[in-house]
């Protein structure tokens, strides 16, 4: 069983007024200490044996391949439609981005903003599920960006990418440039007229977290005209990995809400054929990926990074953090003690707590 002794370090850091001043000694600070405590506290559990992994990532992740080359996905979780409905608290539609592609996005529009007339952030958000499952229409994720758009007071636009191995990676971080670019010409009502454009992040959970850091580093290096500004991004336990393995992937190897074994097997799925896990898509230390960091300095983008200690991905997720500031990029890490991975989407208290630090960040910034 994780235990840690260290209640006290559930710390949010946003509790500061002067934020935007304060935040490079108190915030850095607060974080290396957070850092340190789990990190000191980890190393006292035990390290499991590894249960062994099935060679084959198909049979791994349950999926069949069939003889035409499509991928077949058995238990399918459950879907929710939108709802334009005006006497919800949120009303939400699907807009089609790439009928070719298939993608689309559920925009959910906080029904305040209605009643005012008045303009709110976006969020372009992208869900989590190892690049190969799960749907914006997911009913996990519509509650989640539902009541997201409640409690942040933002619309949220949770955006439909093309899924691997049928569409490796970079479909899922073209799709997410494409929404970017859709964004910006957009008509729509909603779009147009209730959002507030100066004030626009990428956001995703899981492997929508490494999508939107990945889309977030071409939106950085692209030109203004064609993307939407941006203020920054939100990652929420942000899936990276790489061919070492880190203390945590170690220790939490058998973790029953994301087992190496499945992650090796998603990453193997996604990444483009023939590369390993010390690529730049899943590896932010290796290749350009580094020095691609300096366009989001310059573009003075924030960034925000929430992890938990009991998830097998947040030494890598710390990792990425400590790069950041060391390449001027200005950064927030919210890190909590226990918990794991996903644990937003099956905990309603979890997701409130998150939603209140993502409201503080995105308000603190205006
Ligand atoms: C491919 O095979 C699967 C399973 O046999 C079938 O359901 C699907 O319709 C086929 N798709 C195409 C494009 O032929
Ligand atoms: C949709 O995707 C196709 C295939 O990648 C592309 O050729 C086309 O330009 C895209 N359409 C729009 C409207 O962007």
């Amino acid at each position: 069983m994780t235990s840690f002794s260290f209640q006290k370090s559930i710390m949010p850091l946003f509790s500061f007024t002067h934020y935007k001043f304060l935040w490079r000694s108190s915030i850095a600070f607060a974080f290396f200490l957070t850092l340190l405590l789990i990190a000191n506290s980890l190393t006292l559990q035990t390290q499991s044996t590894p249960i062994p992994c099935n060679k084959d990532p198909y049979k791994q992740l349950n999926l069949i391949l069939n003889q035409n080359g499509t991928v077949t996905r058995p238990n399918k979780p459950p879907e929710s439609p939108p709802a334009a409905d005006p006497t919800l608290l949120v009303l939400s539609k699907d807009l089609s981005i790439n009928q070719s592609k298939g993608t689309w996005a559920r925009v959910y529009l906080p029904r305040v903003a209605l009643d005012h007339r008045s303009k709110l952030p976006l969020v372009v958000f992208f869900h989590g599920g190892g690049f190969i499952f799960l749907s914006a229409a997911s009913t996990i994720f519509h509650e989640f960006c539902f009541n997201m758009a409640n409690d942040v007071v933002a619309v949220i636009a949770s955006v439909e990418y093309r899924l691997a191995p049928e569409h490796r990676l970079p479909a899922a971080y073209d799709d997410a440039v494409e929404a970017l670019h859709w964004i910006k010409a957009n008509q729509d009502d909603w779009l147009k007229n209730l959002v507030d454009y100066s004030n626009l992040f990428l956001m995703g959970s899981s492997a929508g977290g490494n999508i939107a850091y990945n889309a977030g580093l071409r939106a950085a290096a692209a030109d203004e005209d064609q993307i939407p500004k941006m203020k920054g991004l939100i990652l929420v336990q942000p899936f990276f990995s790489g061919t070492r393995r880190t203390g945590s992937e170690r220790r939490l190897v058998n973790e029953p809400h994301l087992a190496l074994c499945f992650n090796d097997a998603m990453w193997e799925l996604s990444l483009p054929v023939g590369v390993d896990r010390d690529h730049e898509y899943c590896n932010p230390m290796a290749g350009n990926g580094p020095e691609r960091l300096g366009m989001m300095k310059r573009r003075g983008w924030w960034v925000l990074v929430t992890g938990c200690g009991g998830d097998p991905l947040v030494d890598r997720q710390m990792e990425v953090v400590r790069l950041m500031q060391k390449k001027g990029v200005r950064v927030v890490g919210h890190f909590t003690a226990g918990d794991y991975h996903g644990v937003q989407d099956s905990d309603p208290l979890k997701a409130k707590e998150l939603y209140e630090v993502i409201k503080t960040f995105i308000s603190a910034l205006n």
